[in-house]
């Protein structure tokens, strides 16, 4: 998306007053016919996935993340699903919860401001770790910065931690949004160590290309596509957005790097998902020996 499409975006007040009314009517639709089972936990999906990584050190063997993305808090999602999403998180026992993206759609400090002692509860062995969307960046790249901060949530854009057990090594790496080109990767690598498995956190997926050409990352996490939102029985999603049309759900092998991408907790532009239910990841890495 160009400067300007975004600034129409931002500012076009015919986009803005349709995703206001698609959410208020769909949050008729919601409190009139279906409230009761939006409330449900059942209504978020807990995806888990088996990963055997060749590179990860059997010390990592077992290693649970819980991925989740596209939060997307001021539209479908609201603050109070937002703390269901945090409890659902941690009943998974995660031993690093990570983050790709999209917090928010529009700027809105008052919520921004609400969500940093919810994701503040947030428990993870490991901490927890987030990169920003593209969302994030055309709305409140700042304020978003600021809470993770307040939340206690590593920002990794353009970043790496490594992660210890003895003397063996698990990299995190994170990628800021390659959508608004923000996106650093020649820096990144030349920070990941030679040896022990990486992991990539990437809000787009169709940037796995690129990532698995480098041959040094086992795994890309990313969200953006929320999996295609609206997906129509036998025809597939509606629309899926740039960056997000190749690699746009569930689990992809791409060279010899494993791409997931989560379809994510909130919607965008249409306050409703249809045959996509929000999903928490949990993946579990395997020592592939
Ligand atoms: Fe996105």
């Amino acid at each position: 998306m160009s400067t300007q499409e975004r600034h129409l975006y931002n500012h076009n007040p015919f986009l803005q007053f349709w995703a206001r009314t698609s959410h208020k009517f769909f949050h008729w639709v919601d409190d009139t016919f279906i409230g009761r089972h939006n409330l449900d936990p059942d209504v978020f999906d807990i995806a888990s996935t088996t990963l055997p990584l060749p590179r990860l050190d059997a010390a990592f063997d077992g290693y649970r993340i819980v991925h989740i993305s596209d939060l997307h808090t001021d539209t479908w999602l609201g603050v109070e699903r937002l703390e269901q999403v945090v409890r659902l998180v941690n009943a998974q026992e995660p031993d690093l919860t990570v983050i790709t993206g999209d917090f928010i759609t529009y700027r809105n400090t008052t919520l921004i401001d609400r969500m940093a002692p919810v994701l503040a509860r947030l428990e993870a062995a490991d901490g927890v770790m987030a990169v920003l969307g593209n969302h994030d960046y055309w709305s409140a790249p700042e304020e978003i910065q600021a809470m993770l901060e307040a939340a206690g949530i590593e920002h990794m854009g353009n970043r790496v931690r490594t992660l210890q057990r003895g003397a063996a090594a698990l990299h995190i790496a994170g990628l800021d949004d390659v959508y608004n080109k923000r996106d650093e990767l020649q820096s990144v690598m030349a920070e990941i160590p030679p040896h022990g498995a990486a992991i990539l956190l990437v809000h787009v997926p169709d940037f796995a290309d690129v990532a698995a050409a480098t041959g040094r990352f086992d795994l890309s996490l990313s969200g953006h596509s929320h999996g295609g939102q609206l997906v129509l029985p036998w025809l597939g999603p509606l629309v899926l957005p740039p960056y997000g049309k190749k690699y746009y759900s569930g689990l992809y092998r791409v060279g010899g790097m494993y791409q997931y991408t989560t379809r994510g907790l909130g919607t965008s532009t249409f306050a409703v998902r249809l045959n996509c239910p929000p999903e928490i990841s949990v993946h579990t890495l395997r020592n592939a020996e």
